[in-house]
């Protein structure tokens, strides 16, 4: 499990060492800055990815903004049951306390907006097409792009429930 180590700045002294070589000089080090969570990381349930650290790992991506748009394909259904579905709700949360939401969130321009996004409203699902939620949820095989989250069967259901809404919305057309 990832945790975020501000002690990383400090200089380890082994054991023996009291530190006072009488060398007043700092370490001639270069700041590594706050270690940043690897791309498949999560933090404990109920936890969330910090403002600060996402942006620290679009910036580390370096790669440009991606802008989101509805790629749902038919229309969200009127009155959006979904808006209050606690099982949204969960799912949301699952993304938010993994690496996941750093570069697929528009306000931290991630480079990953462009194929789903968390910021797209008012139902952030709309954001991806069949194909990207079916890799998000592992019904499709990927290398590194499914929600390691705990509750994998949740997630595909959830998921499940949209295609099949989406495929319901296209044959009613
Ligand atoms: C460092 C940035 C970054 C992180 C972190 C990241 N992604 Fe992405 N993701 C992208 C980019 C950029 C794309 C667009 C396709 C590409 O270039 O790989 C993408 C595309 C995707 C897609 C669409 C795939 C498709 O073929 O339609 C899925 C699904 C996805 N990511 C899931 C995830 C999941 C789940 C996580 C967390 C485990 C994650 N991503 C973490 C940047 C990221």
């Amino acid at each position: 499990m990832w945790s975020l180590s501000l002690l990383a700045c400090i200089p380890s002294l082994k054991p023996g060492d009291t530190g006072d070589t009488g060398d007043t000089r700092t370490p001639d080090l270069e700041d590594p800055g706050p270690e940043l969570p690897g791309h498949d990381d999560c933090l404990p349930p109920g936890e969330r990815m910090t403002d600060e650290v996402c942006l620290a790992v679009v910036e580390e991506d370096g790669r440009p903004a991606g802008t989101s748009y509805d790629r749902s394909g038919v229309d969200a259904p009127d009155p959006d049951v979904r808006i209050d579905d606690p099982d949204l709700a969960w799912l949301t949360a699952e993304v938010e306390r993994c690496t996941c939401v750093c570069c697929h969130r528009t306000s931290y321009g991630g480079p990953g907006a462009y194929f789903w996004d968390l910021d797209f409203g008012p139902v952030w699902l709309d954001s991806a097409s069949g194909w990207s939620l079916e890799v998000f949820s592992g019904l499709r095989e990927s290398e590194n792009q499914q929600l390691p989250s705990e509750d994998l069967a949740r997630v595909q259901e959830i998921v499940g429930a949209e295609l099949d809404r989406r495929d319901e919305a296209r044959r009613a057309r």
